[in-house]
């Protein structure tokens, strides 16, 4: 989450080195993100099969009021360390509420300085594993662990300790409920920015992203949704996250799947080809007749045509709008959040992705219309079409191994 104070886009994060090859063919995809602040750079190490050990199985208790365990790396005083801590008691709560969850979830938690090039930003968080399972469309989508875990899958890949990572930002003046004192102005609320970034952790985030852009200062032309490879440099394919089933792209006043333009993207390139290199894979599908939907995408992520379509019996029926009004688009905040300028002031606001000085959570229900949690109901129907059991949804939509 950026703040509103600053706003210098980071352009750094579409870079990384060298393609990842790891799994190999007869095992099913992970995907690791170890840094929240830069999921173009993923591992796909290799994630056997695992079957559901009873044993193993954490039966959670009745009533548990707070499914999330938090260890937190937090190098200050053991004053501010606490109030941290407490906050993050307080966001765990407050999702555990919204959510029927069956499985704890496990959060890397890091409250550090960031980096010139990061200084911009509140926090961030991401999925510290995905794995591919296949949606009920018979597409094959990465789900983080997160929500994975809820399913209780007899046979799944391999879990790894962590489901989230985030990382908090230490520069900034953060405001504390429990000081009970009033909000500066250039204060922001530490509660909102846990709740937005755990939000992202559990999959409230796209796939789609510059992935294919290898220079930092290159104008970007197109986006794709993340791709593999297999151990033997083989391509395997385009692979969207859970929450890319559920969004659509205006286009001539149509509204199209981004799936079909993964599934188009798919075309530009033969699987199983052979790279040795990254710019090999990277001229082939930009030179392919393909190429001209990841442009498309990005033409729609940058003008205000992007679509979230809840899944049917799920809690809100209307389109929502996504953060789609960024040009030059921006990764980590583009397509990644609710529109900002639509939903700022509603019951939605924890999703935009700016926050504000000197705004509570109080004081964003109360302009947002009192609704009964900080998380509102678009949020919430998000969080139950990629398949999170709540007291309105408790049969949500899984997928399988
Ligand atoms: C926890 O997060 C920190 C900071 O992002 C990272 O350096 C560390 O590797 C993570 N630990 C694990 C086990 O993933
Ligand atoms: C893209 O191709 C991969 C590999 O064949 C497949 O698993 C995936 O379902 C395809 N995605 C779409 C949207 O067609
Ligand atoms: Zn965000």
């Amino acid at each position: 989450m950026k703040s509103q104070s600053l706003l210098l886009y980071i352009l750094a994060l579409t870079q990384f080195l060298t393609i990842t090859f790891a799994a190999k063919r007869d095992h099913k995809q992970c995907f690791d993100f170890p840094d929240p602040l830069n999921p173009t750079r993923f591992d796909t190490p290799d994630c056997p099969t695992v079957e559901n050990d009873e044993t193993y199985h954490v039966e959670v208790e009745r009533g548990i009021q707070n499914f999330f365990q938090v260890d937190l790396n937090c190098y200050y005083t053991a004053a501010v360390c606490k109030k941290i801590r407490n906050a993050f008691n307080d966001a765990g709560k407050e999702i555990s509420k919204v959510l029927k969850l069956k499985e704890k979830i496990y959060v890397n938690a890091t409250y550090e300085s960031f980096s010139y090039s990061e200084k911009t930003l509140l926090g961030s968080a991401y999925p510290a594993r995905s794995l591919s399972l296949i949606s009920d469309d018979k597409i094959t989508r990465l789900y983080p662990q997160a929500l994975a875990k809820q399913f209780s899958l007899k046979k799944h890949p391999e879990y790894s300790k962590y489901d989230i990572n985030a990382r908090f930002n230490a520069d900034f003046s953060w405001w504390f409920k429990a000081d009970n004192k009033k909000i500066k102005p250039y204060q922001y609320d530490f509660f909102v920015v846990i709740l937005h970034e755990l939000i992202h952790g559990l999959g409230f985030i796209s796939s789609w992203d510059t992935y294919l852009e290898t220079n930092t200062y290159q104008t970007i032309t197109g986006l794709t949704s993340n791709y593999y490879f297999y151990e033997n440099n083989e391509f395997g394919g385009f692979i969207e996250n859970i929450f890319d089933r559920y969004l659509k792209v205006i286009e001539n006043k149509k509204k199209i799947p981004l799936s079909y333009y993964t599934a188009q993207l798919n075309k530009s390139v033969p699987p199983m080809t052979l790279f040795y290199t990254r710019l090999e894979f990277t001229n082939k599908v930009k030179s392919s007749p393909q190429w001209k939907y990841a442009k498309s995408v990005l033409k729609a992520a940058t003008s205000n045509n992007i679509l979230f379509t809840p899944a049917k019996r799920t809690s809100w029926k209307q389109d929502i709008y996504l953060e789609a009004s960024l040009k030059p688009f921006v990764s980590g905040s583009s397509i990644c959040h609710v529109s900002q300028s639509k939903y700022r002031k509603t019951s939605d606001f924890v999703m935009t992705y700016q926050q504000f000085p000197g705004e509570t959570e109080k004081y964003l229900i109360e302009r947002g219309g009192n609704y009964k949690s900080p998380i509102g109901p678009r949020i919430i129907s998000v969080l139950e079409s990629i398949g999170y059991a709540t007291a309105a949804n408790p049969n949500p939509i899984k997928p399988k191994y």
